[in-house]
């Protein structure tokens, strides 16, 4: 016959337990840890780092010119210039860009979708004045002027670095007469790309373009470029930092 355990014995059984089931419920919190901190690294850095993976595009020399990056880190450059083509509704663009854009606008209206540029190429001017509106509008809002400064930072660009400015870019709105806004930016998301023009701020490219999501703002990059951009589901930013000189 065996011996009876002695209560001692059982209690230090019973704390050995104890002390498995802690160890176990510590190592299934820093797991869950681990995975929430992984997943928030991956948030910040975005599709730049997702993969791991640098790669390299092939441009072709036409396409090169219009892959000029300009944001908050990059104004345009002084001696910058632009031929511009007045539109029918007073709106000017690049000169460049104007066969693609009414190309892509008379199959949108083909297909029973009435776009129109709302706003095209920005004198210096016209810019500082989209800034000074945005900031009123959000100081009649009730914010400070330093809040309202800040908020129209992430959705106007400060002069000297707008696309606008360049003529490349357009914000294309629908003929309300005829269209909704949602129906216009459905059909850019999907098409815009097969005329040269991608959506500049998506909405899961925040923290890179530093301006939230505009799903009216299109930037002309040419055909080329912009096929990748859409396929990728990458950013300007993204792409002309690892295309292939
Ligand atoms: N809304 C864009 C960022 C601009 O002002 O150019
Ligand atoms: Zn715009």
């Amino acid at each position: 016959m065996g011996k009876k355990p002695s209560r001692a014995h059982n209690s230090r059984k019973r704390k050995n337990r104890i002390s498995v089931i802690y160890a176990v419920i510590l190592a299934v919190f820093a797991v869950f840890e681990i995975i929430i901190i992984k997943d928030h690294l991956n948030n910040d850095h975005e599709s730049i780092v997702a993969d791991n993976t640098v790669r390299e595009y092939k441009i072709s020399d036409g396409e090169k010119n219009f892959l000029i990056l300009v944001n908050g880190s990059n104004p345009i450059p002084e001696n910058y210039e632009t031929e511009l083509t007045e539109l029918s509704n007073g709106q000017s663009v690049d000169s460049r860009i104007y066969p693609d854009l009414q190309k892509m606008f008379d199959d949108m209206r083909e297909q029973g979708i009435y776009p129109v540029v709302g706003e095209g190429y920005r004198t210096a001017e016209a810019q500082q004045k989209a800034m000074d509106d945005k900031i009123e509008a959000f100081m009649h809002d009730g914010c400070s002027k330093k809040i309202a400064e800040r908020l129209a930072a992430e959705q106007v660009a400060v002069v000297g670095t707008s696309e606008h400015q360049l003529g490349l870019a357009v914000d294309i709105n629908a003929d309300k007469t005829k269209s909704d806004n949602e129906e216009v930016y459905a059909w850019l998301a999907e098409n815009a790309y097969k005329y040269g023009f991608i959506l500049r701020y998506p909405a899961n490219k925040v923290k890179i373009t530093g301006y939230d999501y505009e799903p009216w703002h299109y930037r002309y990059v040419g055909k080329e470029n912009a096929e990748i951009i859409h396929s990728e589901g990458i950013c300007l930013e993204e792409y002309v930092e690892n295309y292939e000189e």
